[in-house]
This record gives structure tokens, sequence and C-alpha cells, in this order.
């Protein structure tokens, strides 16, 4: 089924100028960038973003990091997107992480991992929406 999911390439990667690269492995695995903008996140959104984890340990470090450099924010669509995307990006700990992933390929540590990418359809749609509005989707 075609659905949409969300993704950040992280500043660890912006940083790096890897933008490009990361966006072919997304594109060469079926992923159409269907809306795309690069942004530094603010506190606020950083915060809000991330609330789900405000009580791990390394929520403080994360929201730095989230403000540290640009970051670009995606929308992806494709066939079983959410979960397809997770495949492409690999493990949370790029030691984990399968060859050919994007955080296997790039990523530099669990924490400055390379990318974002949303972990069920519900999750999707509220984390689109704290970014995008429908009108920036051009499918
Ligand atoms: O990003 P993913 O869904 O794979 O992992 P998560 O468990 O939802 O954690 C969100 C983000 O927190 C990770 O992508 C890392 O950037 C960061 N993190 C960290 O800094 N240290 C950890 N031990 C776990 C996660
Ligand atoms: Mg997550």
């Amino acid at each position: 089924m075609t659905e949409r999911t969300f993704s950040i390439i992280k500043p660890d990667a912006t940083r790096r100028n890897l933008t490009g690269k990361v966006n072919a492995v997304i594109e060469d695995a079926g992923l159409r960038i269907v809306a795309q903008r690069r942004i530094r996140m603010t506190e606020a959104q950083a915060k809000k973003f991330y609330e789900v984890h405000a009580a791990r340990p390394f929520y403080g470090e994360l929201v730095e990091f989230m403000m540290s450099a640009p970051v670009v924010v995606q929308v992806l669509e494709g066939d079983n997107a959410v979960a397809r995307y997770r495949e492409v990006m690999g493990a949370t700990n790029p030691a984990d992480a399968a060859p050919g992933t994007i955080r296997a390929l790039y990523a530099e540590s669990v924490g400055e991992n390379s990318v974002h990418g949303s972990d069920s359809t519900d999750n999707a749609k509220l984390e689109i929406a704290q970014f995008f509005t429908e009108a920036d989707i051009v499918g």
C-alpha cells in the first residue's frame, strides 16, 4: 500500500555534505522524496519532536545535536514507506546496522546517526504535520 513517512537528514550528515548521498540511497530503494526543506531546528521544534524521549538520559544532548547544524526534513512516499524506510536506515546504533543501510554507510555513533524515520503510520502523520502542510507535498 502506498503510504508516507517522515524523514530527517540529521546535522552530522548535513555537516559532512552527505545530503545527496543519503537521498541517493533513499531513491535507489524505491522511495520518492515528495517534500523536502532544509531548516535550522529551533529548540522548541527539537524538544517537541523528541518529546517521547524526554525522560531518557540522552534527551538534552539529542536536542542540542538536532540544533547544531541544518537538517533536511522530508516526506517520503512509496509502498509500505514507514517499514521500508526503517529498513533502508538500518539499526539505531550503526554498529548493529545491516550493510548498505544509511546508518551503516554514514552514521558516526548511536546518537549522531545521520537519519530519522517515523516508527509507525500514526507517528508519520503527526511528524509530517509538525513540518509540512498538505500543499507542500507534491506526489
Ligand atoms: O531513531 P530511531 O527510531 O532508530 O531510535 P530511537 O530509539 O527512537 O531514538 C531516537 C534518537 O535518539 C536516535 O536516532 C539517536 O539519535 C538518539 N539516541 C541516542 O542518542 N542514544 C541512545 N542510546 C539511543 C538513541
Ligand atoms: Mg524513533
